[in-house]
């Protein structure tokens, strides 16, 4: 279970988050909407150890505020940033192997190539030389071979075909099934809507809304104020 009690985040005067409570419990995926600048992209950094925060966050019996990037990696959670992270000149399939962290797996690269066979036509080229979308995949599914218990994935299906969109999607579940506690920040509301057990909103750096899918569709003034344009 992940629980964030209080998270706030100071960019010098700029606040970009203000006192975020949630909990993920295992095998739920929790969405957080909003607009541009809304703060998603703070709040999965500040999660992951890359940007300094205030507040509680208890993963697995442990405080996560204060740790480094790979220490909160080290306990089962999976970070797949909006840029994508990929090493540009190793290959695709050197950018697997390293997912495995040094556990060589032919099945488990064979599972990776089977999601995206995509990747697997262009396992011998430079990963900095594949399309955006490609980049994207190969990110996401490199984070996955860690097997996290916990993922924060930012945007996974920002400029992907709709076809890519779908195979993210059946990732998450997959991933969910297998007990992972899925923070997906996304902007794609029928994506965000479709996985999520719950949602979270965000307005300017605070959070405006929380509860199910059904109830956000439900609140046509608060999506028309924080999420419509
Ligand atoms: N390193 C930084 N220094 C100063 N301000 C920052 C920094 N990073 C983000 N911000 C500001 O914090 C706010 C939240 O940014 P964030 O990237 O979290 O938004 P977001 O919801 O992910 O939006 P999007 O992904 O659509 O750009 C924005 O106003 C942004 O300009
Ligand atoms: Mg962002």
């Amino acid at each position: 279970m992940l629980t964030v009690q209080g998270l706030s985040v100071n960019h010098g005067a700029v606040q970009a988050l203000r006192s975020v409570d949630f909990c993920v419990p295992p095998g739920q995926v929790l969405t957080v909407l909003g607009r541009n600048g809304s703060g998603r992209s703070t709040l999965a950094r500040a999660l992951m150890g890359l940007t300094p925060a205030q507040g509680r966050v208890r993963w697995m019996g442990q405080d996560l505020l204060g740790l480094e990037p790979h220490q909160i990696a080290r306990l089962g959670v999976g970070y797949v940033p909006e840029t994508r992270d990929v090493f540009s000149l190793l290959s695709v399939e050197q950018n697997l192997q390293l997912g495995l962290r040094g556990k060589p797996d032919r099945d488990r690269i064979a599972w990776a190539y089977e999601q995206f066979p995509q990747l697997h036509a262009r396992r011998q080229t430079p990963a900095g030389l594949l399309s955006g979308g490609e980049q994207q995949m190969l990110s996401l599914i490199r984070s996955l071979l860690a097997r996290p218990r916990l993922l924060i994935v930012d945007e996974p299906a920002e400029g992907l075909a709709p076809q890519m969109v779908q195979a993210v999607a059946h990732l998450m579940r997959q991933q969910v099934k297998a007990g992972t506690a899925i923070v997906l920040m996304e902007q794609k509301l029928d994506l965000a809507l479709d996985l999520a057990d719950r949602v979270l909103l965000l307005g300017r750096s605070e959070v405006v809304f929380e509860g199910t899918p059904e109830q956000l569709l439900g609140a046509k003034v608060l999506r028309e104020r924080w999420l419509e344009v």
